[in-house]
């Protein structure tokens, strides 16, 4: 499909979303909508791809940026209207342009192809994607000549009572010759109840040209669903949601309750990896095989390797590597990357650190910029003082350190491999290799002072 161009309708307000932000922009599983149209363009091998935008226009460019060449459709006056305004930038465009809508995102690209291949088996000079709707109430109705191909679209609200009764509806995806496309446009009128410039029309123009007008239907109409309302928005959001579980458990993913696992639709996830409920796998995050996650877990923009255990723990913009253990309540944030067999315990944060090879930090920590060596001890309680009210400084930890319990490390600092620290120790100044740094008041004990006390 390597001249295949599409146009993406994504002017609207969005109305009935009653928000500040456009319509196609709100997120659904893990993305926008503009986004997943656009995807599902892209993996039916689409070249370029034409936005038209209106509200909210500098907004909807920002969230797309490189992805796609923008035209502003001014005013909204109708379907028609918004593709007209691409005409400039398509004036040399020989091949098929694609209609899509902004506000679909469960379109797939295998369904697109469909639709482009059909297009081109037909030699049609415009094609339609059809769905039958069990409610076809609002949309625009095929009504078909007795061959098989296209007579018209009428949009509901210019149907007959007996036009309402047809069920194959209008997806408002469309494939069009380029020529013909932009020829028609221009003897499109709005003499009709919304008093719009309705792309559909140009079917019907053609096909009055003796032109090839074709329609090629999909029992899959879910994947058509255009979205319109938080409502409509929810229901979207289950069924990607739905698609991806089954999608990951055909692959070797087990999911041990697919209505409480919630994972975004470009997560990738290894064979045999365990999802235990109540678990959020997000964004671009990359999962490997053998990991059992969860309960309770939330994953965003993580790559985690093999064998990796995680419960009751929020990561994000992390990397995670085989065989790490995560344990309860740890929140591991930006920036951090946890070496092979890294074990982290209960009450654990790092933040924008390394941490080497089968380190442990087993209980009450905080790691914040700090490297840390392979096989250190951090003890219970042992926290880094990164922070001094204005600037962060880093720690360093070797190799094989032990920190006992308790202890501060005073940034900047540096403790050397195979060094220890005793434990409630306050360190503030480099502890050389094989040291032990003790860096407490010494203890004394006042003999009976609990007699005289009393
Ligand atoms: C449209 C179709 C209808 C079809 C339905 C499928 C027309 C006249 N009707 O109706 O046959 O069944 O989609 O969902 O096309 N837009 C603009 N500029 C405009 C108007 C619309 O960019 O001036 C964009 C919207 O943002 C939206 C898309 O075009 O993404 C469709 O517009 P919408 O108003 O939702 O059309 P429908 O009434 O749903
Ligand atoms: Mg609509």
């Amino acid at each position: 499909m390597s001249n295949l161009v599409t146009v993406v309708l994504a002017a609207g307000k969005g109305t009935r979303m009653k928000s500040a932000l456009p319509k196609v922009l709100h997120r659904v599983g893990g993305k926008h909508m503009l986004q997943h149209v656009l995807d599902a363009a892209k993996a039916a091998g689409a070249k370029r791809n034409i936005v038209v935008t209106g509200f909210g226009g500098e907004t909807v460019r920002e969230a797309i940026g490189d992805q796609a060449e923008f035209v502003t459709q001014e005013e909204q006056l109708g379907t028609g209207h918004a593709v007209l305004q691409a005409k400039s930038l398509l004036e040399g465009e020989t091949g098929t342009v694609m209609v899509l809508c902004g506000d679909t995102p469960l379109l797939t690209g295998e369904l697109l192809k469909r639709l482009y291949d059909a297009h081109q088996e037909a030699g049609a000079k415009a094609t339609v994607l059809t769905a039958i709707m069990p409610d076809p109430t609002g949309y625009g109705r095929i009504v078909h000549m007795a061959d098989g191909s296209v007579e018209k679209i009428v949009e509901h609200k210019d149907a007959t009572e007996e036009e309402r009764k047809i069920k194959e509806i209008n997806s408002g995806i469309y494939c069009f010759e380029a020529k013909e496309l932009f020829s028609a446009l221009g003897e499109v009128k709005n003499d009709n109840a919304q008093g719009e410039y309705y792309l559909p029309d140009v079917l019907e123009i053609l096909r009055k040209q003796g032109k090839k007008i074709w329609a090629v239907a999909t029992e899959d109409y879910e994947s058509t669903f255009g979205i319109n309302s938080r409502s409509q928005l929810a229901q979207a959001e289950k069924i990607l949601r739905h698609r991806k579980n089954e999608e990951l458990m055909a692959e070797g993913v087990t999911l041990m309750d697919p209505d409480t696992t919630f994972i975004d639709a470009d997560v990738r996830i290894g064979r045999d990896t365990v999802i235990y409920p109540f678990t959020w796998i997000e964004g671009k995050s990359v999962i490997g095989e053998n990991c059992e996650l969860g309960p309770n877990v939330r994953l965003q923009n993580v790559t985690i390797g093999n064998g990796v255990t995680g419960q009751f723990t929020y990561a994000h913009d992390a990397v995670i590597d085989d065989g790490v253990i995560l344990g309860q309540f740890v929140h591991i944030r930006p920036d951090t990357h946890l070496m092979e067999k890294v074990k982290i315990g209960n009450f654990v944060e790092v933040k924008n650190s390394n941490v080497g090879k089968g380190t442990k930090l087993p209980h009450l920590s905080y790691i914040g910029d700090c490297d840390m060596g392979a096989n250190v001890n951090m003890g219970c309680g042992t926290i880094t003082v990164n922070y001094d009210g204005k600037k962060k400084f880093r720690t360093v930890v070797g190799d094989n350190a032990f920190i006992g319990c308790n202890s501060n490390l005073v940034a900047p600092v540096t403790i050397e491999d195979n060094a220890y620290v005793g434990a409630g120790s306050t360190i503030t100044k480099r502890v050389p290799s094989d040291n032990l740094a003790i860096a407490r008041a010494r203890q004394t004990n006042i003999a009976e002072w609990g007699d005289k006390r009393k």
